[in-house]
Formats: structure tokens, sequence, C-alpha cells
């Protein structure tokens, strides 16, 4: 659809898209819907309302005299934020409120593995019934559109189908553990800078396949009793008052039966709010309190609709059973068994990039390494804005390499470069000259110290990346450049000693131009949790061989990604001049697909998603656009070989499952983990597609000289694709082709089947 059409379209959406796909789905909640019938009979207008509204920063009303609970949120979506002020947000500075600080949401991707995010879930869930919470506040999956994206590090991944997995592995450990998610920011919350202005105009085809699946599948296979509502607008109408996204999509399509919460200060009015299918206004009651009461009394809002909008909360009320205070914060919210998750989940997200043969470590006679950077001595439960956890301990790469071979190296260590901190509010221009000045002097003398210790070592383990004040809620990166002189650092370290291991403690994409040219191997170790040190030094070592994949694509140079290619991003007149910048050095491949209008001179406000569904690979594959590390990459200590691809049939049709397998050998000396990925490929098809789209995977763990048949489905169903002339979903049969490997990048074999 082209995006001129998309703004009319906004204003039709409501009618055009109402009750257009097949509702296979029923929730469990609905089973509550006779008692419910029962206490809202005895409920006054003013007890409904009020339970349509924060009571606290964290909790929303039930209704004391009829015996029901408050229900009690906790933010999500990676570990049980601390107990915070009733009205404000600061903590209350308890001790027994340290939790688990789980690996963020880029992390629990690069596993790969559904049933480690159920364990995940599972972690998070008790951990919040410790706390007397009801509602998590995650799994947060939208798609990572731009490598910027200041939460990109929560989220999970540029694909539909990898989000989609592990989000229903959240939810259900979650739930069958008794706390309800809420699955967030939906939807479109694809960017931080004007998060709480913006207006995401996009297709339904792309919104369809792209951004919404992993809402879809929370719901509709994983029942998720919330969903937050974002900051931004799509198509014109607010999130929290999207009459499509919440009454008609999530609702009457997907057969949501839960409450929908606003993110908070999300809120914008009454009427539309209530109508279009909010229940809760967070914090606030500014919309949902005595202005709704009011509403209902001039009669622009029935009761009924407020009656339902009641009903929702109680079925998850009633779902989820209250733990009474007494009960609640009689231990510390951390517990071993969740540090175990969080230790298993860290050590099988680490992904190794690039490997020479430097790794694993050799420890024979007692090496000096050499363990540089400020990353390795940083905690990154917290820091920047937004969700921080209060961690009970974080072990960091440094202590984690000392934890796991003090005895066997010398371990030295220097900082290396200062790292980016975050600060609230602008500074003088005095302040930012002062600044500056120390700023030169610590790096001359930060700078004269890494090269004293790295002329000491046979080994450097360079370990920089972002951070927490780096990568943030509530706005983007400018760039995806290491931050802190990081790059002229390692090329001067380069020069005195040539053996670097650089590990990135980042949560999203980074240029890697300089670091991958200088080091000898390469790994992205997450905002990695609790137990991200001990996890990383248990792969550097090689008492484990590393098997994280990527979850997004890293680029050659952020202006080739998509939205940048196209100027959809970043939007607005000053952001364009930046962009213009960018733009003039882009490759030609990339230059010729930049749209020949300029819509960056135009609103900030409006961000336009006209790159569709070419989002992440699907965008460097089709166009051809080289990669730095393509999605799904990641190597091991051993190797594996691919062969025998097979489908039960060779014609299909279209309400079947193909079932493929493939023989998968470990031939090398260690055992480890491969991820095998299979994409297709469309050949003869009615409608455009991507290059290639992920539709299946799977973990296998095999020893050295092991083989296993893996075994792999494919429904049709999830083939098809978003009929934007009928506004339903459409079969495209036609032949395609099986891509089957070890990422997007490293096809290793190919059939072609037949759809009928
Ligand atoms: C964030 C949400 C979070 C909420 C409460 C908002 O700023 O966008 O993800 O759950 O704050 O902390």
């Amino acid at each position: 659809m082209k995006i001129a059409n998309i703004l009319v379209l906004a204003a039709l959406a409501v009618p055009l898209l109402g009750g257009a796909a097949d509702k296979e789905h029923q929730s469990a909640l609905l089973q509550y819907d006779k008692q419910i019938d029962g206490i809202i009979s005895q409920m006054t207008l003013e007890e409904k309302v009020n339970m349509l509204h924060a009571k606290f920063m964290f909790v929303s009303a039930g209704i004391e005299r009829l015996g029901i609970a408050d229900i009690k949120y906790a933010d999500g979506p990676f570990g049980i934020r601390e107990e915070m002020q009733p009205k404000g947000w600061a903590g209350l500075g308890w001790e027994t409120d340290k939790a688990t600080f789980f690996p963020t949401g880029s992390a629990l991707a690069a596993t790969w593995s559904p049933e480690l995010a159920y364990s995940y879930g599972t972690g998070m869930a008790r951990e919040a019934r410790l706390r007397g919470k009801d509602m998590i506040l995650g799994p947060a999956i939208n798609i990572q559109r731009i490598p910027t994206g200041g939460r990109t590090y929560e989220y999970l991944s540029e694909d539909p189908f990898l989000s989609s997995r592990l989000a229903v592995g959240y939810t259900k450990g979650a739930q069958d553990n008794g706390a309800a998610v809420c699955l967030k920011h939906y939807a479109m919350n694809n960017q931080e800078n004007n998060r709480g202005t913006v207006n995401a105009i996009i297709g339904e085809r792309a919104m369809r396949e792209i951004y919404l699946p992993p809402f879809r599948a929370g719901v509709e296979e994983a029942d998720a009793y919330g969903v937050m509502s974002a900051y931004n607008k799509v198509n014109g109408f607010w999130c929290a008052e999207n009459d499509m996204l919440l009454n008609k999509i999530l609702r009457q399509e997907w057969g949501f039966g839960g409450m929908v919460i606003s993110d908070w200060g999300g809120t914008h009015s009454t009427v539309g709010s209530i109508k279009s299918g909010l229940n809760v206004e967070m914090p606030d009651q500014k919309y949902l309190g005595k202005a709704l009461i009011d509403s209902v009394k001039a009669g622009k809002v029935s009761e009924d609709v407020v009656n339902q909008r009641v009903r929702e909360i109680l079925r998850v009320r009633l779902a989820i059973k209250p733990i009474p205070a007494e009960k609640a914060n009689k231990e510390m919210t951390s517990q071993p068994a969740q540090q175990k998750i969080a230790y298993e989940v860290a050590s099988k997200s680490i992904v190794l990039l690039k490997n020479d043969g430097i790794l694993p470590l050799k420890l024979k006679n007692k090496p000096v390494i050499a363990v540089i950077g400020a990353n390795a001595i940083q905690i990154m439960a917290s820091g920047g804005m937004g969700a921080g956890v209060k961690t009970l301990y974080e072990v960091t790469p440094l202590e984690g390499l000392k934890n796991r071979i003090g005895d066997k190296a010398e371990i030295i260590y220097a900082k290396g470069y200062e790292p980016v901190a975050f600060t609230w509010g602008r500074k003088t221009p005095e302040q930012l000259e002062k600044e500056k000045q120390d700023k030169e002097l610590s790096t001359q003398k930060l700078t004269k110290e890494a090269l004293e210790v790295a002329a000491k070592a046979s080994v450097i383990l360079f370990i920089g990346g972002d951070n927490r004040s780096v990568e943030s809620e509530g706005s983007d990166r400018k760039d995806i450049f290491l931050p802190s002189g990081q790059d002229e650092l390692i090329r001067k370290i380069a020069e005195v000693n040539p053996n670097i291991v650089t590990v990135l403690v980042s949560g999203a994409p980074n240029d890697l131009n300089v670091v991958k040219s200088v080091s000898k191997a390469l790994l992205i170790s997450w905002f990695n949790g609790t137990e991200g040190g001990n996890a990383l030094a248990d792969v550097l070592v090689g008492n484990i061989s590393p098997s994280g994949r990527l979850p997004f694509t890293i680029p050659v140079k952020l202006e080739d990604s998509p939205a940048y290619a196209l100027g959809n991003y970043p939007q607005g007149k000053k952001n364009a001049d930046v962009f213009a910048n960018l733009v003039s050095e882009t490759d030609p491949a990339v230059k010729s697909q930049i749209k020949k209008e300029e819509p960056k001179k135009e609103d900030p406000n409006n961000a336009r998603y006209s790159e569709e569904s070419l989002v992440g690979y699907r965008w460097y594959d089709t166009k051809n656009v080289s990669v730095m590390y393509p999605f799904g990459h990641g190597l091991t200590y051993t190797t594996f070989e691919y062969a025998n691809l097979k489908t039960d049939k060779e014609k299909y049709e279209k309400n079947d499952v193909i079932s493929i397998s493939v023989e998968l050998k470990n031939s090398g000396k260690m055992l480890a983990d491969e991820v095998v990925q299979v994409y297709i490929h469309r050949i003869n098809s009615s409608v455009e597609w991507p290059q290639k789209e992920l539709k299946a995977f799977s973990r296998v763990t095999l020893n050295p000289n092991e083989n296993k048949t893996v075994k792999l489905e494919i429904a049709l169903e999830r083939l098809r694709f978003w009929n934007e002339k009928s506004h339903k979903w459409d079969d495209d049969l036609c032949k395609i082709e099986l891509l089957v490997g070890a990422s997007a990048g490293d096809i290793k074999l190919k059939k072609e089947v037949i759809l009928k």
C-alpha cells in the first residue's frame, strides 16, 4: 500500500478492519463471567470507575467492600522492580526487595530458545509472587525496527517469528506460575525519540505481518492476561484510544479476554479511551476518574461500556490469586532457583561473532591476561532511564573471570575509557566546557594505563560496548558507534599487542568496522543479568561452547538499515540535516532505494514505515545490501555438518503442515548447541515477499561425533499474507524453496516444494 493512502485509510480504519480474520482463540478468562455478573450487579458506578485508574504508582483498586483485592503491578520485563513510593518514582529503600536481574530482552532472544523463555517467565513470576505482585509489566516485545532504538536491549528481535516464539514461552512460564503478564508496548513503539507524540504511519500488511505477530501469539497461543498500550499513535490514533488495535484486532479478532493498561502517562482522553478498549489509566486518574463518572452521567458513555471494562479487569483478578499483605515480602526477592535460570539464559545467549582460534583462552603456564574496558566492571542492572532492577548481586565480567580462572592466570586490569554516565537535565555551557577538559585529561591518563597493561599481557580481553546510559528508555542513540572513544583506544592497543579478544557488553547493534578488524575474536555478551560475568568467563575459557545467535542483523553502517536508508528515521527537519550527511556516504546500492520525494522536512511526529515488511534481514537480503554479521549468526567451538534435507511430501495443500527433517552432525571436538534455522523463499508468488523469512528453528545439543535427525514443522497457515484489499489473511499458494542453515547468511541446504 502506498503511504499516501495510509492516512486516508487511518480515518476509515475502524470500519474497514473490523472482524476481518477468523477468531479461533477463546480466552480461558471467560469462565469467570457468570461470577462477575453477580459482582458487577452489586457495584455502584463510583466503585466501577474506581477500578479504571491508578490507586498508586503501581496499584489499581479492587472493591474492598466486596472482598476484591487491588491489582499490584511490577516492572518487568527483566527483573521485579524494587518497592516504590505509592505516589512517586523513588524506591522505598527496603532490603528484601532485591531481585534477580535476568538477562535483558535481546539476550533472551539470542538463546533462540522458547524453553528458556518459559524458564525466564517462571523465574519472573516466582519473584513477583514473593513480593505479592499480580501482573508483571513485560515481556517487552516490540520489533527492533531501528538499530538505534533506545529500548532495543529490552525488546527481543527484528524478526516476528523469533519474537513470537519467545513471547509465548515467557507468557506461559509466567502465567503457569501464578502471575499475569502484560505484553508491551502495543503497538509500534519502535522508537524512543518523540515516543509520546509520534504517529506511526504504517500499512496494514507490514503491521499484521511484522509488528503485531508477537502480540497475537502471546494472546492466541498463551492467553496473555494483560496488554500495555504504547505511548505513540498508530495511523492517527493514540494507542490507548485506538479502536482498531484494542477493540477490533486484540479483542474481536484475537479473542483477548484480559485487561489493557495504559503506559505510564499515555492516556489522552476519557470517552475515546474507555470506548476504544482501555481498562486502566496508569498511573493517574485524569481521564478515567471523575471525568468518566461525569461522562456517564452526561450520557456520553453508556454504563454498559464501563461494565465491560470492569468485567475484563475482574476476569484477571479472579484468575490471579491475590497474595495477602502479611504473606508477601517475607523473603529476599532474589532466590537461588531464579539465579540459576539467569545463569542458564546468560550462558546460552553469548554470541561468538568471530574467532581465529584465539578462543577458548589457553591457560597453560599461567598467562598474563589484560582485561581492559570500563564494561568489565560496570553494573548493568540499572542506569539510564526506565526499567532497572535493584539486583541482589551482579557478577561483572572481571569478577566472573576471577571466579573462574583467578588461580590459573594473572589478571591485570585497566579501565581504558570513561564510560558515558546518564544525567538528568541540561548542562550550562560552562559545565560542558569543564566536562570536555576533564574528559581530555582523563582520556590521556586512561589510555596510557591501558597501553601499559596491554604491553605486559599475552592476551587482551577488551570489554567494551554500550551501557545502560547509552541505551536507554526515552531516547534513541544518535549513532551506533562504540561510545567513549573505544575505537580509537582499541586501535592504539592493537599497535602494542595484537592478541585482542573483544567482548561487547551491549544490548543493540554497534558499528564493528574497527573492532572487527583489530580483534582476533569478537563476542557480544549483552546486558546479561545477575550471572552474566560467570557465563561470559565460562565461554571465554571454554568450560562451555558459545551458543547464542544474533536476534538482529548487524549492519556495516547505520545508514544501510532500512528506516535510515529510506529517510523514514530520524524524522523532522533538524534530524533530516543529520540524516542528509549520513546518506551522502551511503553505498550506491542503498542510495538507489532512497525515496525521490523528501519526507524529511515535514512534521517530526510522522514516522513513515515505507520500508513496509522489509525490516532487518528482510531488507538487507531483498536489496542485496551486505551486512557486517547476518541475523542468526553465531559461531561455536565445534563444527556442525548439515545433510539430507527431506520433507514428508512434495506438494502441500493450504491447511497442511510441512514436516522437515535434516541430519545434523557435531563434527568437532566439543559438546555444543547448534540452532538450525529454516527460512523460506517464495518462487512464483502472486504478491511481493522479502527474499527470505524465518519460519522454523530448533536449538539442538550434540556431543562430538553425535548425529541427530532434527525435525521442524511449518504450518502453511503461517505462510499467509495480509490482503490489504479484502482486509483478511490469504494464501499465496506457490512454489517455495526451503532454506536450511546456520544463519540468514549461511544457508547449507535447499529444497523446493509446491503449495497448491
Ligand atoms: C515504560 C513502561 C513501564 C512503565 C512503568 C514507562 O515509562 O514505557 O515500559 O512499564 O513506565 O515503569
